[in-house]
């Protein structure tokens, strides 16, 4: 017997087959996502979408890619607190897109998000093009990561940043099992109820709870080529903020033959120590945010 193609909780043996499954999925709950969203989660996603929003220090007026934007609530919020930025929003369910369209494009910020149906896996973008890149609650649908993790690192600009918003594995116990509980049976429970379809909510649970932990999502991100990996546990560690950047310094393919290449870095010199606490003081964005917890390379 053949092995499936892919790990999919849609049921689907091929990659191609579960994003079509998944866009669809998405597709048929646009009208009740932002309402469940709010609802669901007591209302803490609007702080944990500000959070990945302010990790993402993009240049003042260079453009972010939040893929899998969804109905834009990151996009919003980037524009927010960049307002000299553009976001390009892409994801492949159009009636996400749309429903965020009619709801939150208005008051000029249409002329600075620009939603687009498109595949992360395959992002109509050219190479170094993005100042900084956000994906909330994304990342866990999509097979294999690999091919997204390629992509970001592709269109992200050399020292630019990704950020990742997800939830952490739902395998750890939490808050003594009653988030466990949540995830088992009343968040199916709810979505059904609610959004009308039996098969979304169930499909989140199960997602959650078979997502890698923050650990080897870290090391994911570091064997995609990025550094300064680290996370940040929201609410317990029921939600995750990944930050990954992109080196500043990447290896070029036309190095001279029989030169020692480096995975995907050039080493920078190592300042010395009274010299490194002064760049640190200068330039925060190496700085990591408290409680943060860098991911440890294999
Ligand atoms: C849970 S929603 C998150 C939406 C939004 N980022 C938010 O924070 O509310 C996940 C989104 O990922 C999109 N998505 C999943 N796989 C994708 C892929 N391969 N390419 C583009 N979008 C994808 C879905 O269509 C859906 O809109």
């Amino acid at each position: 017997m053949t092995k499936p193609e892919c790990q999919s909780h849609t049921g689907a043996s091929t990659h191609a087959e579960h994003g079509k499954r998944v866009a669809d999925m998405f597709g048929r709950i646009a009208g009740w996502y932002d309402f469940l969203n709010h609802a669901l989660s007591l209302g803490q996603d609007i702080y944990w979408r500000y959070r990945l929003a302010k990790a993402a220090r993009p240049a003042p007026d260079g453009i972010v890619l939040d893929l899998a934007a969804g109905t834009m609530d990151v996009s919003v919020e980037l524009l927010r607190q960049y307002p000299g930025c553009k976001v390009a929003a892409l994801d492949f369910a159009l009636p996400m897109l749309e429903n965020g369209k009619v709801k939150k494009l208005k008051k000029g910020r249409e002329s600075r998000i620009f939603p687009v149906q498109a595949d992360g896996r395959a992002l109509p973008l050219p190479d170094e093009s993005m100042s900084a890149a956000t994906i909330a609650f994304g990342i866990r649908n999509i097979l294999p990561r690999e091919d997204a993790y390629a992509e970001f690192y592709r269109v992200l600009k050399p020292g630019a940043r990704l950020c990742i918003l997800e939830f952490g594995t739902g395998s750890k116990r939490v808050w003594k099992g009653l988030y466990n509980f949540y995830l088992d049976k009343l968040l199916p429970f709810i979505g059904d109820r609610i959004s009308g379809d039996p098969f979304a909510y169930r499909y989140l649970a199960e997602t959650i709870k078979s997502f890698p932990d923050e650990r080897a999502l870290g090391n994911e991100l570091l064997s995609a080529g990025f550094e300064r990996v680290y996370n940040v546990p929201l609410m317990s560690g029921i939600v995750y903020l990944h930050v990954a950047e992109k080196p500043v310094q990447t290896v070029k393919a036309s190095a001279p033959e029989g030169a020692l290449i480096p995975k995907t870095t050039v080493p920078k010199k190592k300042a010395a120590p009274k010299k490194a606490a002064e760049k640190a003081k200068k330039n925060p964005i190496k700085k990591k945010p408290k409680g943060a917890k860098s991911v440890q390379t294999k």
